[in-house]
């Protein structure tokens, strides 16, 4: 269990989408104080809150991060939640762009989570959970390389509580579906709200699900992958196909 009352958290892209209407929701969970972090910290909401102390933290600059992890020397809890996300197909698509993808989502991700896991051993009751995706189980060819990033990154979390929960310090998947924010503005599906979804994630947290899936389109997507994960590339290839969509 991941409880959220009373306890340190950090969250990393907390101006915007789910980062912002996490740190509320948090806020709202009786939180002790929540680092809240940005590239920019000028573009931090207002949370009108003394508990949340306002980070730049750029997860690619290394040097932000150990300055990051040294200001926030309390932190309990790690969430990394920011994303980047390119709309284009791998194949032909500018090779930068699966780069930038891989580069913040997988390696800045976990450059952050080395930063900070020596301030989360030291910590009681700490915490990891890193915001992947329901692209981290299928990938959909017009974001291919976004899904590939967030694959990567859903790995290497796996791998992170094998070795982590020995010390004590829970790690956590979250996996999200298709959620209303500026990242999936031109992904024409069902949105769930970042406000739902933040109060889901901190439910799933406190239940102590290793693997979190926050919202209805996710779960259901997540359901057919787990009876047979080839329906569930399946559908999403029909879902690309002209004749079938008609
Ligand atoms: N929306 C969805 O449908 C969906 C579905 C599954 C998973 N997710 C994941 O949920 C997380 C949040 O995404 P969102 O939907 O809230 O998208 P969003 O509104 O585009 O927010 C992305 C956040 O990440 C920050 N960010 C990007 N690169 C960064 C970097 N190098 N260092 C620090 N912060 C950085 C952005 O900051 P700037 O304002 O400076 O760019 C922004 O705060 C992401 O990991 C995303 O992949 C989203």
């Amino acid at each position: 269990m991941t409880p959220i009352k009373d306890r340190i958290l950090f969250v990393t892209g907390a101006n915007r989408g789910i980062g912002k209407a996490l740190v509320q929701a948090l806020l709202d969970h009786g939180a002790k104080k929540i680092y809240a972090s940005a590239r920019d910290i000028k573009k931090i909401p207002d949370f009108k809150d003394p508990r949340v102390v306002r980070v730049a933290l750029d997860i690619n600059d290394t040097a932000q991060l150990e300055a990051a992890a040294k200001l926030a020397y309390d932190t309990q809890i790690l969430i990394n939640n920011a994303g980047v996300l390119s709309n284009v197909t791998p194949l032909t698509g500018p090779f930068a762009d699966l780069e930038r993808d891989m580069k913040t989502n997988y390696f800045g991700t976990v450059a952050a989570m080395r930063a900070f896991l020596p301030v989360l051993e030291k910590n009681k009751n700490a915490a990891i959970a890193n915001v992947c995706s329901i692209a981290s189980f299928v990938n959909f060819p017009f974001i291919g390389g976004y899904c590939a990033s967030k694959a990567a990154l859903f790995s290497i979390t796996q791998g992170a509580r094998m070795e982590l929960t020995a010390k004590g310090i829970a790690v956590h998947t979250i996996n999200p579906g298709p959620i209303d924010t500026d990242m999936a503005r031109d992904i024409h599906m069902e949105k769930t709200s970042p406000e739902e979804t933040a109060k889901a994630i901190i439910k799933g947290l406190e239940a102590g699900e290793p693997d979190i899936f926050p919202d209805a389109g996710g779960r259901g997507m997540f359901e057919v992958w787990s009876k047979n994960y080839r329906d569930l590339e399946a559908s999403v290839a029909a879902s690309m196909d002209p004749a079938k969509a008609a």
